[in-house]
């Protein structure tokens, strides 16, 4: 059907110019040609979602003007997933950001639609509903919607551009209509990219994950192994036994209910002689400040075990590599966190503080039919 209507498009753009006289010929666009058409009689009547909420969970933070609907979330579900979103129509958001990985894509760096690589590694998209201090590694966007637009035109990701998108979007057969039942719009072609991203952060703000084994005893639901236990008790400082259970002061940066505090620090990943040394700026690149350069956003450590290679860059490959890298205190930096130090954690520790992190796991992310790919 939508091959139809390019090839209908097609032949009334070439009859048109055919029929006029040479020099009062209108200026014929190039590709993509946008189709108005009201929208007015489908009806526009919003449900506002319901989401299932953990207990312990903070506040979510949704902007006034971007409600989260069934209606948007439906939609931003099937842009999340459509390589309608990219140049050559071979990727999507879903490419780098793959559900059975907990949102991430399983490789150090990502490759987009000509596959040149980036330099850092894609980020879980799991409870960025309670992100309030900057998104991507850097904090470079300050919310969902302003993220959702950068992949759309970024060289390395889906290399389009917002005209062709959108012109795409209104010349569709569902689309339109998608937009109107969402966000109430009147005719085809108010569709803008600013809707588009709405919808994008609502279905990413639906992506709530909170069901691990670990919130399960919190909830006094389950018990844990002694192995679990015993690496949670060194996650979080809790035993009074030092020389065994040493404070592996993980839940200074990777604390609270979401396992993050969504702060930038230096944890130790990138040598450097001075502050200026740094090969990725990191927080500095955004902020100028000196002192924030080679700090990271502090990512969340739930579904830790599915989203390997690890950091910003994916340099170390395997849980047993980052726990080494923070038993031994890391490479050294100006800036480097004092909370970085090596610990000398042994092997049994090392294997409890894994078992710990693998009840982090809420593998509901990768089979919720919410989640899941429409098409
Ligand atoms: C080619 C791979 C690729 C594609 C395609 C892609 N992303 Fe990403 N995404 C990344 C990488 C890499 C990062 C981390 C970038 C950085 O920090 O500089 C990221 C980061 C993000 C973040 C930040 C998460 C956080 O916790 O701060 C969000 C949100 C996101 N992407 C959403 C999307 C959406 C929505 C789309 C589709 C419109 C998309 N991505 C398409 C690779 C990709
Ligand atoms: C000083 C704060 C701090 C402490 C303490 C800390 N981390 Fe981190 N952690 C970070 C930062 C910052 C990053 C991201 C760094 C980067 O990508 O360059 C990170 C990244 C990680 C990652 C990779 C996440 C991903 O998605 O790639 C894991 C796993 C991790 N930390 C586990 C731990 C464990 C286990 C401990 C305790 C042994 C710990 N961290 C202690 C700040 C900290």
């Amino acid at each position: 059907m939508k091959r139809k209507f390019q090839l209908l498009t097609t032949c009334c753009l070439i009859l048109s110019v055919l029929a006029c006289k040479p020099d009062s010929c209108p200026e014929v666009p190039m590709g993509c040609v946008p189709q108005a058409g009201s929208l007015t009689d489908i009806p526009f009547d919003v449900t506002p979602a319901t989401l299932a909420i953990p207990s312990n969970f903070p506040p979510m933070v949704v902007p006034p003007d971007n409600p989260i609907t069934e209606q948007g979330i439906d939609l931003g579900r099937r842009l999340f997933y459509d390589p309608i979103l990219s140049a050559d129509s071979t990727q999507s958001c879903f490419s780098c950001h793959l559900v059975a990985k907990g949102f991430a894509d399983g490789q150090a760096t990502s490759a987009g639609i000509d596959n040149i690589r980036g330099t850092r590694s894609a980020m879980p998209l799991l409870n960025l509903a309670y992100n309030n201090r900057g998104f991507f590694w850097d904090g470079r966007t300050g919310s969902l919607e302003s993220q959702a637009l950068l992949p759309v035109e970024d060289e390395i990701e889906l290399h389009d551009t917002w005209e062709n998108v959108i012109c795409k979007l209104t010349n569709h057969e569902n689309y339109p209509a998608f937009f109107r039942q969402t966000f109430g719009i009147e005719d085809k072609n108010e569709i803008t990219k600013e809707l588009v991203a709405k919808a994008l952060a609502q279905f990413q703000r639906s992506i709530i994950v909170g069901n691990s084994k670990y919130d399960r005893f919190q909830r006094g639901e389950v018990f844990l192994e002694a192995d679990e236990l015993n690496g949670r008790d060194m996650f979080f400082d809790l035993a009074f036994d030092k020389n065994r259970f040493p404070d592996a002061e993980c839940a200074h940066c990777h604390g609270g209910p979401l396992l993050t505090f969504n702060e930038f620090r230096n944890n130790g990943i990138a040598a450097a002689t001075t502050l200026e040394d740094f090969l990725d700026l990191g927080q500095g690149e955004v902020t100028g400040i000196l002192a924030d350069n080679g700090k990271f956003r502090v990512p969340t450590l739930r579904n830790i075990e599915l989203t390997a290679p690890y950091m910003h860059d994916g340099s170390l490959e395997t849980l047993e590599d980052v726990i080494e890298h923070y038993s031994s205190g890391g490479q050294n930096s100006p800036n480097k966190d004092p909370l970085i130090y090596p610990i000398g954690l042994d092997s049994i520790q090392r294997t409890e503080i894994i078992a710990f992190l693998k009840i982090l796991t809420d593998t509901s992310v990768a089979t919720n039919p919410a989640y899941q790919n429409p098409f």
